[in-house]
This record gives C-alpha cells, sequence and structure tokens, in this order.
C-alpha cells in the first residue's frame, strides 16, 4: 500500500516502499498550508519547475533530509549549485530510482527561479510505483498530447491544475481528464491565492458526470492507493 497526502496547491507527499517522496513542496508561503516545512522530511524531492509556489522549501529539506532532487537539467543544477544534492534529467527521460521509476513529460508553461533566472523547460511528472502510475501535470494548459500520455501509461491518479489564470482552468482539465483517461483524478493548484480560485467538488462533480472518477483530497489529507 502506498500513500499520498496532500499539502496544498500542487505539494505532495508519497510514501511507498519505506520511501518519502515530495513532489513540488511549496508549504512556507502557503497560506493554506496545513503543515509547516520544518515538519516534513523526504528521501526524494520531485520538482516539475522551478516557480517559488512549486520549488517552495526544497533547498531546506533536502539540505536538512539529505534528500535527493529530482529534477530537468538546469533547474538540478541551480539546486546542486545551492548545495543540495540533484539527479539531473529531462523530459521524455526516465530513471529507476529505488522508490520507482520517474518519467518527465511536457508541460506548457515557463520556468525561471525567483531572481528570474532560466530554469529550463517545465515538465509533467510520471511515477511508476509497483505497477501503479501517478501523473502530475505541474503547472500547465491543456494540450493535446495527454492523449499519447495516456495511450502510452495507464494512469491510476493523475493531479491536475484547475485554478485558470496560470494553468488550466477547470473547463479544460475536464477535457485533459478525457485525454488522459486515468482511473482517478484529483485536483490541484487552487484557492492558494485569490486569482486561482476554483471549486473542488464542482469540479469532481463535472468529472463524475462525463461517467470518470474523481474526488477532492482535503488540505492535509492522506489517500492510500
Ligand atoms: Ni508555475
Ligand atoms: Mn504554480
Amino acid at each position: 500500500m502506498s500513500k499520498l497526502t496532500y499539502f496544498g496547491h500542487s505539494a505532495f507527499l508519497i510514501e511507498h516502499n519505506n520511501f518519502k517522496i515530495l513532489i513540488d513542496p511549496f508549504i512556507t508561503g502557503n497560506p493554506l498550508s496545513p503543515v509547516k516545512a520544518s515538519d516534513l522530511s523526504a528521501d526524494f524531492i520531485v520538482l516539475s519547475h522551478a516557480h517559488g509556489d512549486h520549488f517552495g522549501d526544497t533547498l531546506d529539506i533536502a539540505k536538512r533530509c539529505n534528500s535527493t532532487v529530482i529534477a530537468v537539467n538546469e533547474l538540478a543544477n541551480y539546486v546542486a549549485s545551492k548545495g543540495a544534492k540533484a539527479h539531473n534529467m529531462h523530459i521524455g527521460g526516465s530513471y529507476e530510482f529505488p522508490f520507482g521509476r520517474v518519467k518527465f513529460t511536457i508541460a506548457h508553461h515557463g520556468s525561471s527561479s525567483n531572481e528570474g533566472e532560466y530554469m529550463g523547460e517545465p515538465a509533467g511528472i510520471l511515477l511508476f510505483l509497483n505497477g501503479k502510475v501517478l501523473y502530475h501535470a505541474g503547472d500547465t494548459g491543456l494540450f493535446s498530447d495527454m492523449k499519447l500520455i495516456g495511450e502510452m501509461h495507464k494512469i491510476n491518479i493523475a493531479l491536475l491544475p484547475i485554478g485558470d489564470n496560470f494553468t488550466m482552468g477547470m473547463n479544460d482539465a475536464l477535457k485533459a481528464v478525457e485525454l488522459l483517461n486515468p482511473e482517478l483524478t484529483i485536483p490541484m493548484h487552487y484557492n492558494t491565492f485569490p486569482v486561482i480560485k476554483a471549486n473542488p467538488d464542482q469540479f469532481v462533480e463535472m468529472v463524475k458526470k462525463t461517467g470518470k472518477n474523481a474526488r477532492k483530497l482535503e488540505f492535509g489529507e492522506t489517500f492510500e492507493f
């Protein structure tokens, strides 16, 4: 059994085979975060891109826990230059880590550090955990290659942004569900800030009306899969 815990925004903890894997640990500065960054530990941190609301507490956690940060090349180099361990990858590539395989997909967005430095391309993240496939879309607009991602990988859980303004809104995310065809969709990247206000319950209903499964995770809620 593996566990998925949602910390709000796009931040998740996956516990699998005694490994802790954080994705986009933006905790400090998230007004809705149910935890403090100092409460979290990780063996690995996977980053979709460098924006502050995803990179978040990466360096603090990685240095404290000696975590390996998995990111696209430019961002991984930046992490290493700041004194944390990094594993460089890039879009389309996959690699077998002790907890499972990670593959980066495209995402249509930007990626720069808080100082405005270019951090490579933003990515979506596929995690392969003992036959279960998780897709964390990162920050992205809708793109038709989601159909290809869904055809190539039988996705069990899709984590999709619904907050609009910076990413897909609910209508586009609904189309993404159709293209990806996951077993379960969980919305993310909403309500953290006023400009990304969205109703996750409404989104869940929209998905269910199409005959597909979706559920909301409360901030701090853990889901077993
Ligand atoms: Ni972003
Ligand atoms: Mn974002």
